[in-house]
């Protein structure tokens, strides 16, 4: 323990002077940078080889360090903030001059979090500033949910890694506007809509969340419009009762070198003939976000010609894994 506090304190003190760190967090692994330090930010981008439109997260130890990064945080923050922090729950709210143009893409909004991975907010703490994190892994492949798939993405490019075991969420947090009216979920996660409007009254859905945008339509949280969490096979995301979507599967997949991504039930119908993983029973959509990247990634190494994945329905907990699913399927989806 002492020595897991000295070398905290120390990677507080590389993070602070503008060192890259990968860091475990509740929901997955965050790539972080001292978010007050614009040349450390930029290592950021480079290192995922993300767009540079699209902005970060930024990430605090304490609620009180919200009112500073924020043009005026108000009522509704607060109460978001009391209800779901520490927790899998990003604000986005007017930023204030505080807050570097280049962790925002140059928005005037800004999107903070408070983790309630211990050692998260330790390795804040310890750095004494705010930290810029968006998931470890290069953009467009799957979040990293444990140490080595970031070390699989980005060793060599990066100048730490925390390994604090696998995720307990394994999806990104949910992102919630109030810079607009009414307020918006733009990426559903481990804190639900349900449990967004019990606090906050009516909240809408962002389109992005459903569906692919035009060429034309700009995305209120500008991560939304890429292809994301992507395995490199490509993917179909096959949605309705268990039953059925596995019947579609047997007939799609005959006679193609597929994968197969299927709820625990469905294994023994798959796993002779397919690569198959399984990721949680059919009404367990908490383990199901627990497993599904990993799942992806180990699917994808097989190397097949294509993967056909069960995907669950919209409500509550299973809106974030079927939107990471239709995501990583580029939305080619099929409904049973
Ligand atoms: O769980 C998480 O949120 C993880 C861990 C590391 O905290 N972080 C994460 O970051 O998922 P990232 O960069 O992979 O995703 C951030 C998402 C993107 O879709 C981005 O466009 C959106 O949040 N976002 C960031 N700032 C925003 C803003 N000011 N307005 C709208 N969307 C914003
Ligand atoms: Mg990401």
């Amino acid at each position: 323990m002492k020595k897991d506090a000295a070398a905290i304190a120390e990677l507080g003190v590389i993070l602070r002077e503008g060192g890259l760190a990968a860091i475990p967090t509740e929901t997955v692994y965050g790539l972080a940078a001292n978010a007050f330090m614009p040349g450390a930010v930029a290592k950021i981008f480079a290192a995922k080889g993300r767009p540079q439109d699209n902005p970060l997260i930024v990430h605090i130890s304490e609620p009180d360090e919200l009112d500073a990064l924020c043009a005026s945080a108000g009522e509704d923050a607060h109460a978001l903030a009391r209800a779901f922090w520490p927790g899998p729950l990003t604000i986005v709210l007017k930023k204030s001059g505080a807050v570097p143009d280049v962790v925002t893409a140059g928005m005037d909004t800004v999107a903070v979090r408070l983790p309630a991975h211990p050692v998260a907010r330790a390795i804040i703490k310890a750095a004494g500033v705010p930290l810029a994190a968006p998931s470890a892994n290069m953009s467009g492949s799957p979040s990293p949910t444990e140490a080595a798939h970031v070390l699989a993405d980005l060793f060599g490019k990066i100048d730490a890694v925390v390994d604090g075991g696998a995720c307990a969420v394994g999806v990104e947090s949910t992102v919630v506007s109030l810079a607009q009216r009414p307020y918006r979920l733009l990426r559903p996660g481990g804190v639900t809509l349900l449990q967004l409007q019990a606090v906050l009254g009516e909240v809408t859905v962002d389109k992005a969340v459903y569906r692919s945008l035009a060429g034309d339509e700009r995305p209120a949280a500008p991560g939304m419009k890429y292809r994301h969490y992507a395995p490199s096979a490509p993917l179909v995301a096959v949605i309705g009762n268990g039953t059925r979507s596995a019947d579609y599967i047997l007939q799609a997949a005959a006679g193609k070198t597929a994968a197969v991504l299927c709820f625990d039930e469905y294994l023994p119908l798959f796993e002779k003939e397919y690569k198959t993983l399984s990721y949680g029973p059919e009404r367990d959509g908490e383990k199901q976000a627990r497993r599904l990247f990993s799942a992806l990634r180990e699917l994808d190494a097989a190397k097949p010609a294509l993967i056909f994945a069960q995907c669950p329905g919209d409500e509550g907990i299973f809106l974030a894994v079927s939107n990471r699913l239709k995501k990583a399927a580029g939305f080619d989806v099929v409904s049973v």
